[in-house]
């Protein structure tokens, strides 16, 4: 491929609010659409992505600054992970204390890289505002905001946008997900909107609710792409084939322009 790909970050008020999972199905949703897709797990000291999808013990972002600050690096790929014939994934550092250790102006460096070689370039991070999440906010084509109808994760969720509004950053879709505490339904979507004072682009429904959600994650597997269960939540999955699609016709657009 010669064109650029898409890059998309997943990004909350708070955490334990599904990115990792919902980084993950994206991907697979992706797959399905035959992208080539590349998940960084720019969460850095806690990153969970190459332990849910169980690739092997390669290189990491760590690796990847250490290498170019040395002026070893030769190739992108020599510092991606393999899960099937369409994901790689750029995983975080095993050690945290190597976490610390990446400057961020690996950020740019890496999603300039990643855009070149891949289709969709999926980025999962943590929830707090630091240097290494604004630069990445700053530099993805889309941002997707997670939010929970949890009334802590909510009024977090109310200053972020704030912020967001103030820097006049406009390419963020918020997507509900009602799938992390199917048991808390104190407000409805109308009052959602009006705490976080934007509106609610996606929904992932309390029916998402995954009893076994472990087994998939101690298997390496990822949800949308299990044929089983992407017919039991089949009205979430089509949810989140409008998220991807949607994505990739914005980015159409921007090319085109
Ligand atoms: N659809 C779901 N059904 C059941 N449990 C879920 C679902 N999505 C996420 N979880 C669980 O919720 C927890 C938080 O999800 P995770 O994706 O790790 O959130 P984050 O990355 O925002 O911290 C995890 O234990 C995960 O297994
Ligand atoms: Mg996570």
């Amino acid at each position: 491929m010669n064109n650029k790909g898409i890059s998309i970050a997943l990004f909350s008020a708070k955490g334990g609010v599904g990115k990792t999972i919902t980084t993950l199905n994206l991907a697979g949703i992706y797959e399905t659409l035959g992208k080539k897709v590349l998940i960084i797990d720019f969460d850095l000291s806690g990153g969970g992505i190459s332990t849910a999808l169980n690739v092997p013990n390669g290189k990491s972002i760590y690796h990847f600054a250490y290498d170019y600050n040395n002026n070893q690096y030769q190739e992108f790929k020599n510092y991606v992970t393999k899960y099937d014939q369409y994901i790689d994934v750029l995983p975080s550092p095993k050690d945290p204390r190597q976490a610390m250790k990446i400057d961020p102006k690996y950020v740019e460096i890496i999603l300039d890289k990643a855009v070149f070689n891949y289709d969709v370039v999926l980025i999962d991070t943590t929830h707090d505002l630091t240097d290494f999440n604004i630069l990445t906010l700053d530099l993805v084509d889309q941002i997707l905001f997670l939010v929970t109808n949890d009334p802590l994760d909510l009024k977090n969720m109310r200053s972020l946008i704030a912020v967001f509004k103030d820097t006049n950053m406009e390419n963020y879709k918020v997507i509900l997900n009602e799938s992390i505490y199917p048991f808390k339904n104190y407000f409805g979507i109308y009052d959602i909107k009006n705490i976080i004072k934007a509106n609610i682009d996606y929904v992932l429904s309390k029916d998402f609710y995954i009893k076994n959600i472990d087994n998939f994650v101690m298997s390496g597997k990822i949800i949308t792409l299990d044929k089983k269960a992407s017919n039991i939540f089949s009205k979430d999955y089509t949810t989140l084939m409008g998220i991807c699609t949607d994505i990739f016709k914005e980015g159409e657009k921007h090319e085109d322009a």
